[in-house]
């Protein structure tokens, strides 16, 4: 497969150069503030329609583009997954109520880089269960983000996902992985939220990818609804999920949807785990 725009890879994995890198910050930057939006009009009674229509009209008046519409075919701007939705919820008529976590997944198209980021945000006082899946899966991919440098291996960030929400008593969607993005929405390598330790590729400064594991409160397994998008757990227990674009660095990573304040309808429960 060949990368539109890049010079060099490995493993078939785009590096991208600094360049390169500037802009996909940029991209990034730009989920990042619709994010922070979406949080500022987060609350009870809106519908997740409401939420697509806020992040189509902020991502256009940014001057980016909202990713997610008619990619494959996918009718909204913005993913919306609530409760036991997995991921790729549709924005519709439902209305968030209180107790609801809802996960809202932005991608912005800028400058020709794709940025994508996501975050679980809490509607109402969550039950204790919703809360526990909840900080499980944001601590899971802060576990992940922390394997990542020059010389670690895919394998490795996978290995402390699974092992820490395993440990928590919740499962490792298998049916959905993160993925290398810059001037293409998704492309190589495929990022395993399960693994090994010491298994899988070597990760080189200058690869690009995201992390974004969906931890559900009972088993993995998940299904699709007849709208051929909507993943909910087959279980129906709770699913969440958080989402980060990363940079290899030497040293370890840059995220470059990193948020230099915290979401008010998210980070709520600060400490819950290290
Ligand atoms: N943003 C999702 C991801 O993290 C992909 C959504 S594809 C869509 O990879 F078509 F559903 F928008
Ligand atoms: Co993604
Ligand atoms: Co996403």
């Amino acid at each position: 497969m060949m990368f539109r725009g890049s010079e060099r890879s490995l493993n078939n994995v785009s590096i991208k150069s600094v360049r390169e890198v500037d802009l996909l910050r940029e991209a990034c930057q730009m989920a990042t503030a619709t994010l922070h939006g979406v949080d500022a009009m987060l609350a009870p009674g809106l519908t997740t329609e409401d939420l697509n229509r806020f992040v189509h009209e902020d991502t256009v008046r940014r001057g980016a583009w909202p990713a997610p519409l008619n990619y494959h075919g996918f009718p909204k701007s913005v993913c919306t997954s609530v409760n036991e939705v997995v991921c790729h919820g549709i924005p519709d008529k439902r209305v968030l109520e209180p107790g609801d976590i809802v996960n809202v997944d932005v991608t912005s198209i800028y400058k020709g880089f794709f940025g994508d980021t996501s975050a679980t945000f809490y509607i109402g006082d969550p039950s204790p269960e919703a809360k526990h899946v909840t900080e499980v899966s944001r601590h899971a991919l802060a576990l992940g983000i922390a394997e990542v440098r020059d010389g670690a291996r895919l394998g490795d960030i996978g290995a402390a996902i699974q092992h820490f929400a395993e440990a928590q008593g919740c499962s490792v969607v298998r049916a959905f992985v993160g993925h290398g993005i810059g001037r293409n929405f998704h492309e190589p390598p495929q990022v395993s939220h399960i693994g090994t330790r010491g298994s899988g590729m070597r990760l080189r400064a200058g690869m690009c990818f995201t992390i974004e594991p969906m931890i559900n409160l009972g088993n993995y397994d998940v299904e699709v609804l007849e709208d051929g998008w909507t993943a909910v757990t087959r279980d129906g227990s709770l699913s969440a999920q958080f989402e980060h674009t990363i940079v290899v660095t030497k040293s370890g990573c840059e995220v470059l949807t990193r948020r230099s304040a915290p979401l008010v309808h998210s980070d709520r429960f600060p400490g819950t785990f290290g």
